[in-house]
C-alpha cells in the first residue's frame, strides 16, 4: 500500500522529492491534476471538489495515507475532507495537509517575530498561515502576499527566463514594504522552490526563506513513527507512480524538470 501524493500540478514534486530521500524505502502514488492547475485562483467549493476526487481515487488505488503536497488544497480542502469526508469514506484512512507542519517550525527559525508568507491567490485569501500562526505562536506578527503569476510562471517553464524577475521583484517589494522587519519568509507553495534563486535575489541578506520540502518529510517520518498502525499498513519497495489529468508526454517533459530525471506517467481522465 503505498502513500498518496497529490497537488494541482508539478510542485508536488518538489515534496515528493524530499519524501524519498528521508524515506526512500516506502512506495508512492503521485497524482498531478495537471489538467485543471492551477487551483489558484479557484473557488473553495471547486478546490473542495477537484481534491476530494484525488484523495478518493488515491484510496481507490489502494493508499491508506494521502499527502495533500499543495498549500491551496491545504488551505480550502483539508478540513472538510478531514471532518465530513473521511468518516464517511472510510475512517481508517489518513489525510494530511502541509500547512500545519510548516507552521510548526517558524518559531525557531524567525528572531524577531516578523515573518512573511508568499502563496497562491487562494492560500493567501483562506487565511490559513496567518489563523494556524496565532494559534501555535500568537507572538509573531504575519504579512502575506498573494503572487498569482508565479504557479504559471512555473507550470509554464518560464521560471528561469527575465519575464519572471518582473513578477518576482514586484511581490517581493510589495511584502517588504507591508513589514520592512521581516526576517523570515516561507514559500507558501510548493512550486515557489523552483523560483528560489531569483527569490533570493530579490530579498534583502537577512531575510531567511523556508520552503516546505525538508519541513514535511521530518514530519511525515515523524507522523509515521508515532503511528506503527498505519507505517505497517505501508509497502516498502521504494517504487514510485506517476498519474496526471494531462497529457503523459507533457507530464513526463515537465516532471523532469522538477525531477531531473525521467519519469513514466500514465493518464487519467478529469471525469
Ligand atoms: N502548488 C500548489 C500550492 O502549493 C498550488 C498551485 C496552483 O495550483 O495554483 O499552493
Amino acid at each position: 500500500m503505498p502513500i498518496g501524493v497529490f497537488d494541482s500540478g508539478y510542485g508536488g514534486l518538489t515534496i515528493l522529492n524530499k519524501i524519498r530521500e528521508a524515506m526512500p524505502e516506502y512506495d508512492y502514488i503521485y497524482y498531478g491534476d495537471n489538467a485543471r492547475a492551477p487551483y489558484g485562483g479557484r473557488s473553495f467549493e471547486v478546490v473542495y471538489q477537484f481534491t476530494l476526487q484525488a484523495v478518493k481515487r488515491l484510496f481507490e488505488m489502494g493508499c491508506p495515507l494521502v499527502i495533500l503536497a499543495c498549500n491551496t488544497a491545504s488551505a480550502k480542502a483539508l478540513r472538510s475532507i478531514q471532518q465530513k469526508d473521511l468518516p464517511l469514506i472510510d475512517p481508517e484512512k489518513r489525510v494530511l495537509g502541509i500547512i500545519r507542519p510548516t507552521v510548526e517550525v517558524i518559531d525557531k527559525i524567525t528572531k524577531n517575530n516578523h515573518v512573511g508568507i508568499f502563496g497562491t491567490p487562494g492560500t493567501i485569501a483562506s487565511n490559513s498561515y496567518p489563523l494556524e500562526i496565532a494559534k501555535l505562536s500568537p507572538e509573531i506578527h504575519v504579512s502575506s502576499e498573494a503572487c498569482p503569476m508565479w504557479v504559471p510562471l512555473v507550470e509554464n517553464n518560464e521560471f528561469e527566463n527575465e519575464g519572471a524577475d518582473y513578477f518576482i521583484k514586484k511581490n517581493i517589494d510589495n511584502l517588504m514594504n507591508e513589514d520592512s522587519e521581516i526576517d523570515t519568509v516561507i514559500l507558501g507553495c510548493t512550486h515557489y522552490p523552483l523560483l528560489f534563486s531569483k527569490i533570493r535575489e530579490y530579498l534583502p541578506d537577512n531575510v531567511n526563506i523556508i520552503s516546505q520540502g525538508d519541513i514535511v518529510a521530518e514530519s511525515l517520518k515523524d507522523y509515521l513513527k508515532r503511528h506503527p498502525e498505519m507505517d505497517n499498513r505501508l509497502s516498502k519497495n521504494g517504487e514510485c507512480r506517476f498519474y496526471t489529468t494531462e497529457s503523459e508526454d507533457k507530464f513526463r517533459e515537465m516532471a523532469s524538470v522538477f525531477l531531473n530525471h525521467d519519469v513514466d506517467a500514465k493518464h487519467l481522465s478529469v471525469e
